[in-house]
């Protein structure tokens, strides 16, 4: 990697991703990629340049990736689960009408690219225990239905034309950073913010909904590590399951309230946010990443909250 584009960075990974790969590679040689209206702020703003990169508009990210001589893009651009329901179009012109041009980018510009898929690429019919890496997806959501098919695209566009696409199924992302904003997984960020401003928490999620979850900086280096990984080890390509944690709403309450002995929970489950957390995994099998590339998750509940509580107590000032 010399030259980098990060496509949605200012979104819930691309503003920490962007970061990081600045401390890398060093900052001007990082674009951050944004759309009007969630242009770059503070640190991101300063520390190196940022171009309008719209995935549905394939110029405009054509003349960024030969302004800055670009050879890897990671493509964040796209709505998460919940609000994608209500935005089913625009979830796929983003996700699949916007990968496309990104991927034909890539191709006449060689250029490596990650565009991430999610656990949200399951359905009911997956196995839920220890979901394979190479198993049953037939997703019921938009979102799902767009992740299967960035998978299959990115697949295709290596398998075809030879350009050199990766991805991992992330897990819902917790940080305490960017807030994510319509996800299925987000009450697993909401929960450390109500317990940090004392607040009593509602959860949407029933007692027993276990799904897969990773601590950002695990994400941020499963990313970065695969797109540097050999390429003549990887058996797999799009995409690797990636799994670091697994638990039920009870179970990162409990964590926290060790923490935090006055922390209150009650249950007001969302039915929507239900259905979708019903029909993906209990917890991945991550081996392949493990065996090909060598994934290896650094936080498991405790080092996360730990790190949750203490940072989200400076940044809200608690
Ligand atoms: N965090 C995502 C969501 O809940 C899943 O990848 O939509």
């Amino acid at each position: 990697m010399k030259n980098v584009l990060v496509i949605g960075a200012t979104g819930q990974i691309g503003s920490e991703l962007t970061m990081e790969l600045r401390k890398r590679y060093g900052g001007s040689h990082v674009v951050a990629g944004y759309i009007i209206g969630a242009e770059p702020k503070g640190e991101l703003l300063e520390s190196g340049p940022s171009e309008i990169a719209d995935v549905t508009d394939a110029e405009a990210i054509v003349k960024v990736v030969k302004k800055y001589d670009i050879d890897t893009i990671y493509n964040l651009a796209a709505l998460l689960s919940v609000v994608a329901e209500s935005w089913p179009r625009l979830a796929w012109k983003i996700g699949v009408d916007g990968l496309w041009n990104v991927l034909e980018v890539a191709r006449e510009h060689h250029c490596a690219l990650f565009t991430p898929s999610s656990i949200g690429s399951f359905g009911l019919t997956t196995p839920h225990v220890m979901t394979p890496q190479d198993t049953i997806q037939r997703p019921t959501t938009i979102y799902g239905v767009s992740k299967v098919t960035t998978e299959l695209l990115s697949d295709y566009y290596f398998l075809k034309y030879g350009v050199d696409t990766r991805a991992v199924r992330f897990p819902g992302i917790i940080s305490y950073v960017t807030p994510p904003g319509g996800g299925t997984t987000d009450y697993a960020v909401d929960i450390y913010y109500s317990a940090v401003r004392g607040e009593k928490f509602v959860c949407p999620i029933k007692q027993g909904t276990l799904m897969d979850m990773i601590y950002m900086p695990d994400a941020l280096h499963a990313a970065i590590q695969l797109m540097e990984a050999d390429p003549t080890k990887l058996v797999h390509r799009n995409a690797f399951n990636l799994a670091s944690m697994s638990f039920a709403p009870e179970t990162i309450y409990a964590a926290i309230k060790r923490h935090v002995p006055e922390f209150e929970m009650e249950y007001k489950v969302d039915p929507l946010k239900q259905h979708i957390a019903d029909s993906w995994p209990d917890c991945m099998d991550d081996s392949c990443a493990r065996s090909e590339w060598g994934w290896q998750p650094q936080y498991d509940l405790e080092a996360m909250t730990v790190d949750m509580l203490e940072k989200l107590r400076l940044k809200l000032d608690k």
